[in-house]
């Protein structure tokens, strides 16, 4: 049985992954792959509920490494009972956001070291990563005004700043990493499928 190949999309909110999701699942599935689509924080239902405890606003602020363990916690449930076993199993895992958010969020956006990052993500997920990423950018407050008739979670009330960190360490991450590709999340809705279209074509030749 061949591995099933790990897609991950990721950006910062207001970047329009929600619909293009569904437009890369379908994307694949018209290619005829069994794909299955997730999401982190959460994936599974004790993962869910972690993710419910980082996204609701409370009195009591929560640390940075607090929220990055919670956050492991999380991501090594989903890999070990849903992500691995998929892959293991021939499946396609589509996933919104994994290791990369909690890169660009904590360390960027929080200020923990990369180290410590490093450490967490190998003792939670080993060496999973995925084979491919898509990272949909826009400038900060352009995405920011997309979203800001929505409700805030805890994450949505920080400040264009936080949002610019994470989005700087995003930007480091495509130069560094191959498997990252960048779709400009600012074109038409038309102009980006294109693109995701070609990221697919070209990631399925290789
Ligand atoms: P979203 O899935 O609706 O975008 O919301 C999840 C929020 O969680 C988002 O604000 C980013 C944040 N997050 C992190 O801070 N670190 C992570 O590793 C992940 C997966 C998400």
């Amino acid at each position: 049985m061949t591995r099933g190949r790990f897609i991950t999309l990721e950006g910062i909110e207001g970047v329009g992954k929600t619909t293009n999701i569904e437009f890369l699942r379908e994307l694949l599935e018209q290619k005829g792959i069994d794909v299955l689509v997730t999401r982190e924080p959460g994936g599974t239902p004790l993962a869910e509920d972690v993710r419910e405890v980082l996204l609701e606003t409370r009195d009591e602020s929560m640390g940075p490494i607090t929220e990055s363990l919670l956050i492991f916690a999380a991501r090594s449930q989903h890999v070990s009972t849903v992500i691995q076993p998929a892959l293991n199993a021939g499946r396609w895992v589509l996933c919104d956001r994994y290791t990369d958010a909690t890169y660009a969020y904590q360390g960027g956006g929080r200020g923990v070291a990369l180290e410590t990052l490093e450490r967490l993500a190998e003792f939670a997920q080993g060496s999973l990563w995925p084979d491919l990423t898509i990272y949909l950018d826009a400038p900060v407050d352009q995405a920011l005004a997309r979203i800001a008739n929505r409700q805030p979670d805890r994450f949505e009330t920080e400040d264009s700043e936080f949002f610019a960190r994470v989005r700087d360490r995003y930007l480091a991450i495509v130069e560094s990493e191959e498997r990252v590709v960048l779709i400009d999340a600012m074109q038409s809705i038309k102009e980006v499928r294109l693109r995701l279209v070609s990221a697919i074509t070209e990631f399925l030749e290789t």
